[in-house]
């Protein structure tokens, strides 16, 4: 690590995932000081008082610019644009800037305002719990890390932010901005946006009669648990990757009309095919 990592890492968003990076990089001996800046001062005393983070600061003034030598972004992807924007003003001009977003189009952004020094990650791991006071050191071990450069990132960058991953445990696979969107659009988004709208169901067919909150079966309880998740990070990653979001909404609404058509017209034996086959798509995941 040491040949890459000459100075403090300071880390923007002090939530779960960004808390959880800090603590791991401790547990695997990063040996220099780990920064916070959160716009959340609770945030940033929680950070400081459990020992995730060595200093910390609500603001971009405060902090020891000249000792940072890499950047992690990791508040709601909405907040990349304008925390760039302040960054500018600050780094110096070696610095390493890299994310932990759920959408990675928004690396041409950056790299516009940050230049070829940004590296677009995302981890495939998390919660739907959010905060510090949530952080674990293990998250990200065993677990993939995307790394999403365009033809402009520079190698040395590149090469930095893999060896940081690869250290916590991390399996660092690499992949195109929009290949990644689209795959996470499907895999990850799609499930949040289904999930929102299953327990809006229940909210729009309880009535007086009945609370239908009071009756959550496990199936729901296991279907719904990421409903659960933080409203501003969801609402910023349905609203970046919105193209691929609104085509897998698409597709969902079309699966979900056969299964309405077969349970209308009572085909028997053709909605038993029809759940066949998904039910062994789903079995052979795991
Ligand atoms: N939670 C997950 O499962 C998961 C998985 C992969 C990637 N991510 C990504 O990680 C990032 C953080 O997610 P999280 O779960 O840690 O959320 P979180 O809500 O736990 O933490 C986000 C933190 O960012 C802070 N923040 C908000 N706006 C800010 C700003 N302008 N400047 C500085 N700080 C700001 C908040 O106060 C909060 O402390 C998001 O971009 C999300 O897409 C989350």
């Amino acid at each position: 690590m040491e040949e890459f990592f000459k100075g403090s890492l300071l880390i923007v968003g002090l939530g779960f995932m960004g808390g959880s990076l800090a603590k791991a990089l401790k547990k695997h001996g990063f040996n220099k000081p780990i920064y916070g800046i959160d716009i959340n001062p609770k945030a940033v005393q929680l950070g400081k008082k459990l020992g995730v983070i060595d200093n910390g600061w609500t603001a971009y003034k405060e902090v020891p610019w000249e000792e940072i030598d890499t950047v992690i972004l990791a508040s709601p992807v909405g907040t990349f644009e304008s925390i760039a924007k302040q960054l500018k003003e600050h780094i110096g001009k070696d610095t390493t800037v890299s994310d932990l977003g759920s959408t990675k189009r928004l690396v041409y952004k950056m790299e516009k305002l940050l230049g070829t020094r940004f590296v677009g990650a995302h981890p495939i791991a998390g919660t739907e719990k959010s905060g510090v006071e949530h952080s674990i050191d293990n998250l990200y071990e065993g677990k993939k890390l995307i790394i999403t450069p365009t033809e402009n990132t520079d190698k040395f960058h590149l090469k930095k932010v893999e060896r940081l991953w690869k250290q916590l445990g991390a399996n660092v696979e690499y992949m195109s901005p929009e290949l990644h969107d689209y795959i996470f659009g499907v895999v990850s988004h799609l499930p949040h946006a289904v999930a929102f709208a299953l327990v809006d169901t229940l909210r729009i067919m309880s009535n007086e009669e009945v609370n239908l909150f009071n009756y959550p079966g496990a199936g729901f309880k296991d279907f719904t648990r990421i409903a659960a998740s933080d409203p501003t990070m969801w609402r910023d990653i349905f609203l970046e990757n919105k193209d691929y979001v609104l085509e897998a909404i698409e597709n969902f609404k079309r699966s979900l009309s056969t299964l309405e058509q077969l349970i209308k017209e009572g085909k028997k034996e053709e909605l038993r095919k029809f759940l066949n086959e998904i039910s062994l798509l789903r079995r052979n995941l795991d």
